[in-house]
């Protein structure tokens, strides 16, 4: 029985690096998605407003690849971390591949394509279940208005922010993975934890990044640095 461990807090904070060996492609990286197209085509409220249809496509073609692709060895490390420790994932991946492999809390901070909500007003929180990849033109909330996908704009609110905060806050360990730590304000939160905590941060381009002191950099991929780092904190 692991009982002082059961009771720490592990937080895992994920980026879009953590879904690379997945197939997803990142957001800045060399080849990745949004040098094919332009943030304010697809992902912003304005979009939204000119072009619903264009928005609505570019999310059903994301949701497809997501749901034909799989979760991969870090997802399972991270979801097994849970027989030794207290694990909360705050993601800010919209995939939902950290609850396909069982992970039980799961934040996701900027949404999840899985799901979609009213564009209508006063339904921020009201969120329903995608059945299958496509979203269509004529899928409706009850009060008759458009869906949209659940997903966090650039420009919008971050609702989970605060809540995401105060988890980091409480966190023993956190682990950061694959997140090139620029998108704001998500990006901000790894300042919120505590200085008795042991912070790792495992990315391929771990070195190059202005890294926080005290950060432990594991410059691997995500099933790389995950596999070391499981074999430590289980050893
Ligand atoms: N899978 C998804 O849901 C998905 C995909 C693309 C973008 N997004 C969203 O776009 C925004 C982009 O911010 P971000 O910081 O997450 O992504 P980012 O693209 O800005 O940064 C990706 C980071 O992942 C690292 N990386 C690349 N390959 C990796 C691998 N195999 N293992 C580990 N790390 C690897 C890169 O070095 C980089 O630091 C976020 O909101 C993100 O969730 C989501």
């Amino acid at each position: 029985m692991f009982l002082s461990e059961l009771m720490q807090k592990i937080v895992v904070f994920s980026g879009a690096g953590m879904s690379a060996e997945s197939g997803i492609q990142t957001f800045r990286d060399h080849g990745g998605l949004w040098e094919h197209y332009r943030v304010e085509d697809v992902a912003t409220p304005e979009a939204w407003k000119r072009d619903p249809e264009l928005v609505t496509q570019f999310y059903n073609q994301r949701r497809k690849q997501i749901i034909e692709t799989s979760p991969n060895e870090a997802h399972l490390l991270i979801q097994r971390l849970e027989s030794r420790y207290d694990v909360t994932v705050i993601t800010q991946n919209i995939d939902d591949l950290h609850e396909r492999v069982g992970s039980q809390k799961v934040l996701h901070l900027h949404g999840n394509i899985r799901f979609s909500k009213s564009s209508g007003p006063n339904q921020e929180h009201t969120y329903y279940p995608i059945q299958g990849w496509e979203l269509k033109a004529e899928d409706r909330c009850p009060e008759g208005y458009r869906l949209r996908p659940h997903v966090v704009w650039f420009g919008e609110q971050v609702p989970m922010l605060e809540a995401a905060a105060t988890i980091i806050a409480q966190a023993d360990q956190l682990i950061i993975i694959g997140t090139s730590l620029r998108v704001y304000p998500a990006a901000a939160l790894i300042h919120e934890v505590s200085k008795h905590s042991a912070v790792y941060l495992i990315d391929p381009n771990a070195n190059e990044m202005n890294l926080p002191f005290g950060v432990q950099a594991i410059k691997e991929t995500a099933v790389g640095g995950m596999s070391l780092l499981y074999k430590q904190l289980t050893s």
